[in-house]
């Protein structure tokens, strides 16, 4: 049974903001500092046996997440892996084409958007999607509602990060692929957190963090790409790796996964990962999570007033809730407020004029923890 002592979270503070930067467990960064330990010991040595152990790496993710592992590459974050993607659909787009998108993307993601389309002449087209979010099926509608016979490409978060909602991904990658739509799918939040088949799922361009629910150490995210895009798309640095010297995969492979000298320890713990979220029965870790998220937004809604993000209840299933706060709260303070006068670190923002509270529950967190929530925020009323 995992419990909050696995992690080196500093004790004392209600940390309910797993979401933004993930928390690695210590023996997951005691197995990293085995991987750092082995690189020093030769470093040479490391480097001739690299290509087979980021294989094995490789394998196993692939395993996990439902596709060949030639198709899937180890990248240090999922913003980098977004970059890849839109770089590679900058020279497809025409002027007058046009790329959709959502309100609810991660920003440092949308300002990538935004530079990979500079002077191609195509324009970004952003779907509306109100707060609070309608079900699913409507906001595939508002999708679908979204696509011209311009658009070339779609761009969507599978979970968004500014308001904790599951986008309609899956119901929504058949009908562009039908359409000769391309799909960028930030899918940062899911590894770990909700079932994903890559293949199945059929996306050009999946990127997600492992480092988020995951619990891999800092700098360990994947990228897929369709067999069929692979040729097309080269990574943002050039080095060795795809010459003939460097690794021994595809010239996907090899580019990506050779970016010249880096520290590699965070994704060969990757097999460890997984062999413990198999050993602690992943999925009811994940569904005890989700039903805390749950009964919280409940209890805010019910003590203080605060309406849920979903309109939905049934959509609201995942290991951040989010709620809405009223429309005179000072964000800033507020987000300063809970962490200095109640040790509750939590997101507090606006986002689109609208100030929203944004909690994580994983399995370090405590009834304590969400108690200590549900009291502070009486002073967001
Ligand atoms: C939806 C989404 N996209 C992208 C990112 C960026 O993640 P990273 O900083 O690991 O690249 C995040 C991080 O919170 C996110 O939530």
């Amino acid at each position: 049974m995992l419990s909050p002592a696995d992690w080196s979270l500093q004790p004392g503070i209600h940390f309910l903001n797993h979401g933004s930067f993930g928390a690695t467990p210590r023996f997951l960064l005691e197995e990293q500092r085995r991987w750092q330990d082995r690189l020093e010991r030769q470093p040479v040595l490391f480097h001739r046996d690299l290509p087979e152990l980021m294989k094995t790496a490789r394998l196993a993710l692939a395993g996990y997440l439902g596709c060949h592992h030639d198709d899937l590459v180890y990248i240090t974050n999922s913003t980098y892996g977004c970059n890849v993607a839109m770089a590679a659909l900058r020279p497809l787009l025409q002027p007058g084409d046009e790329v959709l998108t959502t309100s609810h993307e991660y920003g440092a993601c949308i300002r990538a958007l935004h530079n990979h389309l500079e002077g191609t002449g195509a324009a970004i087209r952003t779907v509306n999607i109100p707060m609070p979010v309608p079900p699913r099926a409507q906001i595939l509608q508002l999708l679908r509602q979204g696509i011209t016979n311009r658009t070339r490409a779609v761009f969507i978060s599978h979970v968004t990060s500014p308001t904790a909602v599951a986008l309609p991904v899956e119901e929504l990658l058949g009908e562009l692929r039908t359409a000769g739509i391309l799909s960028i799918v930030d899918g940062s939040h899911v590894p770990g957190h909700l079932p994903l088949n890559l293949e199945e799922l059929g996306a050009d361009f999946y990127t997600g963090n492992l480092h988020k629910w995951m619990c891999t150490p800092k700098g360990s995210a994947f990228f897929y790409v369709r067999r069929a895009m692979q040729d097309a798309v080269r990574p943002l640095i050039t080095s060795w790796g795809g010459d003939g010297s460097g690794l021994k995969e595809s010239r996907f492979v090899d580019e990506h996964e050779y970016l010249g000298t880096r520290d590699p320890s965070a994704f060969l713990t990757v097999p460890t990962v997984l062999q413990w979220m198999d050993r602690n029965d992943w999925h009811s870790v994940v569904t005890r999570c989700k039903d805390m998220v749950q009964e919280t937004v409940d209890a805010l809604e019910a003590r203080h007033g605060f309406q849920p993000m979903h309109a939905d209840r049934a959509d609201e299933c995942l290991l951040m809730g989010a709620v809405l706060l009223p429309q005179h709260v000072d964000v800033v303070q507020a987000k300063e407020d809970l962490y200095n006068k109640h040790n509750v670190e939590v997101v507090v923002h606006r986002w689109l004029n609208q100030p929203i509270l944004r909690f994580s529950v994983f399995a370090h967190t405590t009834s304590v923890d969400l108690e200590a929530l549900l009291n502070a925020s009486s002073t967001l009323k």
